[in-house]
């Protein structure tokens, strides 16, 4: 039986040729020449001012959580439906992740729970772009303006999604996206760090190399470098990065046909969702354009998705759920807490359902996948 994977990792022309290049150049660590042409790639088509290459968006939200300056006991507002690195990167700081609930629509943080949640410890929100879809930033920035507060966008998801003309990840503060194998442009792990705003750059540099000012000592500004800050070793080898300087010149290529397969998909169940088997997201919207990260349904109940994905499964084809909510599991009891109800992430929670979608999915796969769906709801 042939078998549908959910995902998979695909070199995408130059990957191994630029690897051997970097080798040729005699430099293997960090901050090479292809470190810089990704960090110039971000640049130019994010407009974010300073990129920088992180081991992984894990790391990328460790520094901006250093580069909030926060203290114990201040608290960041951020969804529960996420990985667990939003939160653990400022639990780290020994800040308070102080969980709200999510809009039904597209399962983003619901802007509109944000204000009741600020407290006079409040010192950032972190939004989280699921799906590569854009959060109501627009709304969220105002409301960081009135109360003084840092915005991170984990835009872990949403290389080259937009809002409003817009790159994610270049419209909060900081931003923080990953290249784990599982993203749109991958280099098996991987991530970077956008830098927004003038103020952090030149900390950002600091705390990304080991807290020290080895960048000002490399642009020969320092005759000796020396630890000048807290850090840690965030940036990636240069191997990672010409692995990844030669999947960023597809990136929207890989792009288009993820938008191409989550339309067909939509296309292939929507009656479905207008008899209200299954609920899916918004078609797209005027004002933002999402990037085909990932396509979900949500069935009825957690029996039905678990029936789903059995269904699916023995057909070949692997469909997986996605977050346990971070305000039930027990680290974000520990160092959480809710502010707000949760009505929406734990009503969803249990009925989401991911379908396969990867750059190399043939037109085929898709419908095989979509035939499978409707194998199940019909019978
Ligand atoms: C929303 C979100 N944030 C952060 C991460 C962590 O990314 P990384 O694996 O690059 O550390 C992920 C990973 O899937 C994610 O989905």
């Amino acid at each position: 039986m042939k078998t549908i994977p959910f995902n998979q990792p695909v070199a995408l022309g130059d990957e191994l040729a630029n690897i051997a290049d970097a080798l040729a150049r005699g430099q293997l660590a960090g901050d090479g020449h292809f470190t810089k042409l990704c960090h110039r790639w971000m640049e130019a088509r994010l407009g974010t001012k300073h990129a920088l290459l992180t081991h992984s968006c894990t790391g990328a939200l460790e520094m901006a959580a250093i580069l909030c300056d926060l203290k114990p006991g201040d608290e960041v507002i951020l969804p529960s439906y996420t990985f667990v690195s939003t939160a653990n990167a400022f639990a780290l700081r020994g800040a308070v992740p102080v969980f709200v609930d999510i809009r039904a629509d597209n399962l983003n943080i619901d802007e509109k729970l944000i204000a009741a949640a600020i407290t006079p410890r409040t010192r950032v929100i972190a939004v989280v772009h699921y799906a590569g879809v854009a959060c109501e930033m627009d709304e969220i920035m105002a409301l960081a303006a009135e109360h003084n507060l840092l915005v991170v966008e984990d835009a872990a998801q949403a290389l080259l999604a937009s809002y409003k003309g817009r790159m994610l990840g270049a419209v909060g503060h900081m931003g923080c996206i990953s290249f784990h194998e599982t993203k749109n442009v991958i280099s098996g792990e991987g991530g970077a760090l956008l830098i927004n705003d003038d103020r952090f750059a030149e900390r950002a540099e600091i705390i990304r190399e080991k807290g020290t000012n080895r960048g000002r000592f490399l642009r020969g500004e320092v005759d000796k470098y020396t630890w000048v800050d807290l850090g840690s070793s965030f940036l990636p080898s240069e191997l990672v990065a010409a692995f990844l300087e030669a999947q960023l010149k597809h990136a929207d290529a890989v792009m288009e046909r993820r938008r191409a397969i989550w339309q067909r998909y939509y296309e292939g169940v929507r009656d479905y969702a207008k008899s209200g088997t299954i609920q899916l997201p918004p078609a797209g919207y005027d004002d933002r354009l999402a990037n085909g990260h990932l396509f979900y349904l949500l069935a009825d109940s957690l029996k039905t998705r678990l029936a789903l994905a059995a269904h699916l499964k023995a057909r070949g084809i692997n469909s997986v759920s996605h977050y346990v909510p971070l305000h039930a599991s027990p680290a974000g009891m520990k160092f959480g807490r809710a502010g707000s109800d949760m009505k929406v992430t734990d009503d969803i929670n249990d009925r989401l359902l991911r379908l396969p979608i990867y750059y190399g999915m043939t037109d085929a796969d898709v419908d095989a996948v979509i035939a499978a769906v409707r194998a199940f709801f019909k019978g």
